[in-house]
Formats: structure tokens, C-alpha cells, sequence
């Protein structure tokens, strides 16, 4: 190998590094924001903490049991290195499981009340306040064993082509990351910080909900809520994320 080949293989090598290493939104914020997300007091993502407090802790009547009764009085018996590990694969309940998903299975099974569907506001507050508990702790996916193949199929959509503009999520958030559009700076489209408030949409907002305002964005026709799609690039980004803190409730604009 001459000089010339060693040094492109080592930019290379180099560039991939860079690509490699998971950079939070958080970095791509101007300082007021970050700041507001960093403050309990203006952070207003934490007006859906607490209506998720008042729902875990909530006996409704006739019911035996809250969610307080057997995960804690203010949550404090849901392990925070646990719940950096969703979504998690856990063949008893059907498979890959978010935590939406565990939420609403407890929802159903533990309280016995009717599944809430996928961007029912209560559920959003419940899982904003789940994983708040966890904040800072580092997300923690598995990607071997089961995992290995769901990752790959989430990978794969990840790098599909969607759309009249016929664009990928990684056209925006690989290649593009740091560039501006339409007056916002690409980031890497992490998921560490949901459910987040979005400052433009003036609401709290689940992975699921912003990755169809991406696909509106980009003019392609939005996956079904709750459907399998969702799910499997929910994975894909949360562990492309693997090592970042969980900053739930982010504030992004
Ligand atoms: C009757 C008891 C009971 C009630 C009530 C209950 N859960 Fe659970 N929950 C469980 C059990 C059991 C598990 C499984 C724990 C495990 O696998 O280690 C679980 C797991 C979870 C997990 C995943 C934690 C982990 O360690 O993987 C979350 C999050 C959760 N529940 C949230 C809720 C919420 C929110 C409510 C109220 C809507 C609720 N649960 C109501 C019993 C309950
Ligand atoms: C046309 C460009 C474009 C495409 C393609 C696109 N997005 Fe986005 N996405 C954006 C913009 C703009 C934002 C807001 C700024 C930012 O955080 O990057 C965003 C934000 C996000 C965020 C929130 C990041 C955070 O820190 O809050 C996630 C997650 C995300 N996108 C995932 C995806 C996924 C998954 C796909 C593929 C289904 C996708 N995006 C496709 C433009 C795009």
C-alpha cells in the first residue's frame, strides 16, 4: 500500500469514527433551550411528568389496585437500568416490547381497564413519567441474541427510500446531520429524550408522533400508529443510541 492509500484508509476510518460516535439532539440546541430543558421549573415538558404521577398514583373506583401499588409510591420501586433497556425482547408478551407497550400491557392486565391506543395522551403522560425516572441513566438496548434480527430489519427501514421525494432517514440524520433545512439544524434523530415538548408543536410527543411529522416533512405517507414499522425503528434509533443519557422530558423545538 503506498502513502497515498494509507492516508484515505485512515480518513476513511476516521470519517466512519466520526459517524459512529452518538451525538444527542441536546448538542444541537442554541443555549436558551437547553437551558429551559435543563430547569424543573421552566422545562415545560414536566407539566406531562406530573399528569403521569397523578395517573400511576390514581385509585379509580371499585379498582383494587394503582400502579402505585405494586411499582411504588412515586415510582420507586421501577429500576432505572431497566427501563434504559427498552425496547426490550420479551417472548411472554409477543416479542419486541417498547415501553408504551409494557405500560399498556399493565394498563390492561393489572388494572383491567381498556387498552389506550398508541398516542392517547394518558399514555404519553404515564410514559413520560416511567422514564423520567430514569434520567441521566445511560440507554442500555441489547442488539444480540433475538434482538440481532429485529435490529436488522429495523436498520433496514432506516435506510429505505420512502416517498415522492424518495428520501431515507438517513439522507437527513446521517448525511446530512449538522446541515440546516428549513431553519432547523439536523441532528442525528436520536431517541434519548422522549416523549419530549416540542416548543413549535407547544406539546409533549412521542417518538412515534414525531417520526410522522419526519415522514410529512418529507411528503412520504406515515407508517399506521402501533404498527410493527414503528416499533422496529424505534429499536434501530434507540440503540444507534446506545451510551446516551436518557434526557425524558427533552425539550426540542
Ligand atoms: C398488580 C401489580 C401491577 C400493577 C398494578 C402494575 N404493574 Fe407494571 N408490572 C408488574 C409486573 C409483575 C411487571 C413485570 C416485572 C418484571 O418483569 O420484572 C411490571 C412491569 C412494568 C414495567 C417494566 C419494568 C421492568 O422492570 O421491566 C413498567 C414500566 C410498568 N410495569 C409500569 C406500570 C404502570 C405505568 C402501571 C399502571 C398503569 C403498572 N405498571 C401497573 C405489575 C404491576
Ligand atoms: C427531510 C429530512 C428528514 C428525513 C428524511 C427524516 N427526518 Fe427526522 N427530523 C428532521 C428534522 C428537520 C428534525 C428536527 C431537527 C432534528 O432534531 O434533526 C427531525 C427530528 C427527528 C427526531 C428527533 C430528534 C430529537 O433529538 O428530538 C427523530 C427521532 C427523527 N427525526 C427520526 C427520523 C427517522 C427514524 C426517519 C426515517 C423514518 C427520519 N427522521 C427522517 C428531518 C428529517
Amino acid at each position: 500500500m503506498n502513502l497515498h492509500a494509507v492516508l484515505s484508509l485512515a480518513l476513511a476510518l476516521a470519517a466512519q469514527a466520526v459517524q459512529a460516535e452518538a451525538v444527542s439532539g441536546y448538542r444541537f440546541l442554541d443555549e436558551s433551550t437547553r437551558a429551559m430543558q435543563d430547569d424543573d421549573f421552566e422545562n415545560p415538558g414536566l407539566v406531562a411528568v406530573d399528569r403521569g404521577s397523578e395517573l400511576f398514583h390514581e385509585l379509580r373506583d371499585s379498582e383494587e389496585y394503582s400502579c402505585s401499588s405494586c411499582h411504588g409510591q412515586d415510582r420507586v420501586k421501577l429500576d432505572v437500568r431497566q427501563i434504559a433497556r427498552y425496547p426490550v425482547y420479551d417472548p411472554n408478551l409477543g416479542g419486541l416490547v417498547t415501553l408504551q407497550k409494557r405500560i399498556n400491557y399493565c394498563w390492561e392486565t393489572s388494572l383491567d381497564r381498556f387498552p389506550l391506543t398508541p398516542g392517547h395522551a394518558d399514555l404519553i403522560a404515564l410514559e413520560t413519567y416511567v422514564r423520567n425516572r430514569a434520567r441521566g441513566e445511560k440507554v442500555d438496548v441489547r442488539t444480540d441474541g433475538e434482538m440481532a434480527a429485529l435490529l436488522a430489519k429495523g436498520e433496514a427501514l432506516y435506510h429505505a427510500r420512502f416517498g415522492q421525494l424518495d428520501l431515507a432517514c438517513q439522507h437527513c440524520h446521517v448525511q446530512h446531520q449538522g446541515q440546516m433545512l428549513r431553519g432547523q439544524k439536523l441532528s442525528q434523530g436520536q431517541a434519548n429524550g422522549f416523549p419530549e415538548y416540542r416548543l413549535g408543536q407547544g406539546r409533549i410527543t412521542s417518538f412515534q408522533q414525531r417520526l410522522t411529522e419526519c415522514f410529512v416533512s418529507f411528503r412520504a405517507e406515515p407508517f399506521e400508529a402501533g404498527s410493527e414499522e414503528y416499533d422496529l425503528l424505534k429499536l434501530y434509533v434507540t440503540a444507534r443510541g446506545n451510551g446516551l443519557p436518557i434526557e425524558t422530558p427533552a425539550v426540542r423545538f
